[in-house]
């Protein structure tokens, strides 16, 4: 399995939950402790003769995984890394003493949860404090699903509370519905962006990063639904949005006037009824029209403090997203010509999502991409991309089943380098399956259809058309 960058980077973000690096011979484990109900979580690594032995959640999904991030991190691996299986519970029961210094060349920042040296009962690790129960309202019982941490939930409540009251009928209209299945922290840690602070304003916008169909677009909007936001058209990148576009401009707006006969006859009905028009009449002899700023999409938005979600964010040209610095920062404010400089009211959020790497995309400038919190979003697992099948084409089990393995197939193929990775998309199964059902071929020439057609790499066709073979027989 290989040890990509953003694997590196996961663990650069995930370095404080390190609590313990134990050694014992050849071998090593690191244990950390994660914020989630379930306390303290071993990820097992072991390096011997170059070879890394692993086993993690990820792992048994055949994903990459920060761990393996993390260990090459701190051995500064040159060699290959090759996951071939999973330590047994016997090895396990000699490894633990901390060895952090050894390894990190200072005192590990943590405290030790459990040594065991071989021999040796090992001490009960501390109590995990219960989580206290939040109260949930009845209609927001949906919540449950995303397991938020009780902190986190309760401000998720809070901001909640607060739209209700603030939210037209027309703007509840606009609130997405949650579709987003979570299958890591993904979810949790956009939440929390966008909620830092005790109430909320110190909020940053993720960035949800993700291959094709991972389910960013999902996400974005299942962020608007947890904290009960009307979205309003979406900022899709492109050459095509400009200024303009997204801030407004000058326009001629009509204003109340009276033409010269209206006056007179004014003029003549007033005199008989005795009223005195002097104050009256030089208002309503003024221009028919006036110069008024028409709001542009992002400036309408922060007007009226909804989310924004800004898709294939690295596809906008740097003038468009110099634009929206002053609302990511601190200020959280929107400067706009002509009309001057707009200060976002507090439930006002802001949402990106991107893909590396499709045509047209870019490399976003450093300080843009650091004014936001960087999310992967990764595909999900193989359980739960059947389960979405299922929802999302009312498929048989079984059929959601076979492709998902199909897709996790691929997926490792992807990894090890084989196919392109544009080969993966979950909507490209769903196509599948309803043109199974229309009668378009069984699943298998389905399948290979929907997989392939894309494909100008006569190999990479090839390849994709054996695994399907191999796995819809
Ligand atoms: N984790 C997930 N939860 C819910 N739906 C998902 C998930 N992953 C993929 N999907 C489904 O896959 C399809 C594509 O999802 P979506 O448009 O959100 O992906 P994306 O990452 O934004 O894709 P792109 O990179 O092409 O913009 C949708 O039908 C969506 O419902
Ligand atoms: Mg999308």
């Amino acid at each position: 399995m290989k040890v990509y960058a953003a694997n590196v980077k996961k663990y650069e973000e995930n370095r404080h939950l390190v609590c313990g690096i134990a050694k014992a011979g050849a071998y090593i484990t690191v244990e950390y402790i994660s914020h989630s109900r379930s306390g303290t979580r071993h990820a097992l690594l072991a390096h011997r003769d170059g070879i890394v032995w692993h086993t993690c959640q990820a792992n048994e999904n055949k994903r990459p995984c920060w761990h393996l991030g993390m260990a090459a991190s701190l051995w500064d691996w040159s060699v290959p890394v090759d996951v071939t299986c999973h330590l047994e519970q016997r090895v396990l029961n000699y490894l633990w003493w901390d060895a952090t210094q050894d390894y990190l060349g200072r005192p590990g920042n943590f405290q030790l949860v459990a040594i065991k040296t071989t021999g040796e009962a090992a001490p009960e690790p501390p109590p995990v404090t219960e989580e206290p129960e939040i109260p949930i309202p009845d209609e927001d019982a949906w919540l449950k699903e995303y397991k938020l941490p009780a902190r986190l939930l309760e401000k998720v409540i809070r901001f909640r509370e607060a739209q209700k009251a603030r939210l037209s009928e027309e703007q509840k209209a606009r609130i997405p519905k949650p579709r987003y299945i979570s299958s890591e922290n993904e979810l949790r840690v956009a939440v929390a962006a966008l909620l830092y602070g005790e109430n909320g304003e110190n909020w940053e916008a993720p960035l949800l990063i993700g291959p094709k169909s991972s389910g960013k677009s999902t996400l974005a909007e299942t962020l608007a639904a947890i904290l009960r936001l009307p979205v309003a058209q979406k900022v899709f990148g492109g050459t095509d949005v400009n200024a303009e576009w997204l801030l407004g401009g000058k326009t001629l707006q009509p204003v109340e006037g009276v033409d010269p006969v209206v006056e007179a006859k004014l003029k003549i009905a007033a005199r008989q009824a005795g009223i005195d028009l002097s104050d009256v009449l030089p208002k309503l002899k003024q221009a028919n029209f006036r110069i008024a700023h028409e709001a542009g999409l992002l400036l309408q938005a922060v007007q009226a403090g909804e989310m924004v979600i800004v898709d294939e964010v690295n596809m906008l040209a740097p003038e468009v997203t110099s634009l929206l610095h002053g609302l990511l920062d601190w200020q959280k404010v929107l400067t706009v010509p002509g009309l001057g400089t707009v200060k976002a009211p507090e439930s006002f959020r802001l949402v990106s999502c991107m893909n590396y790497g499709y045509s047209g995309t870019k490399e976003l400038n450093e300080a843009f991409q650091d004014r936001f919190r960087s999310v992967q979003v990764p595909h999900l697992p193989e359980e739960q991309m059947a389960a979405l099948l299922v929802r999302e084409t009312g498929c048989e089990r079984d059929v959601a089943e076979r492709l998902a393995s199909l897709f996790h197939k691929l997926a490792n193929r992807v990894e090890n380098g084989d196919l392109p990775e544009r080969i993966l998309s979950a909507r490209a199964l769903m196509r599948a399956v309803r043109e199974c059902r229309d009668g378009c071929g069984d699943l298998k020439e389905a399948a290979m259809s929907v997989l392939t057609e894309g494909l100008g790499d006569k190999y990479a066709r090839d390849q994709v058309k054996d695994i399907v073979e191999a796995c819809l027989v």
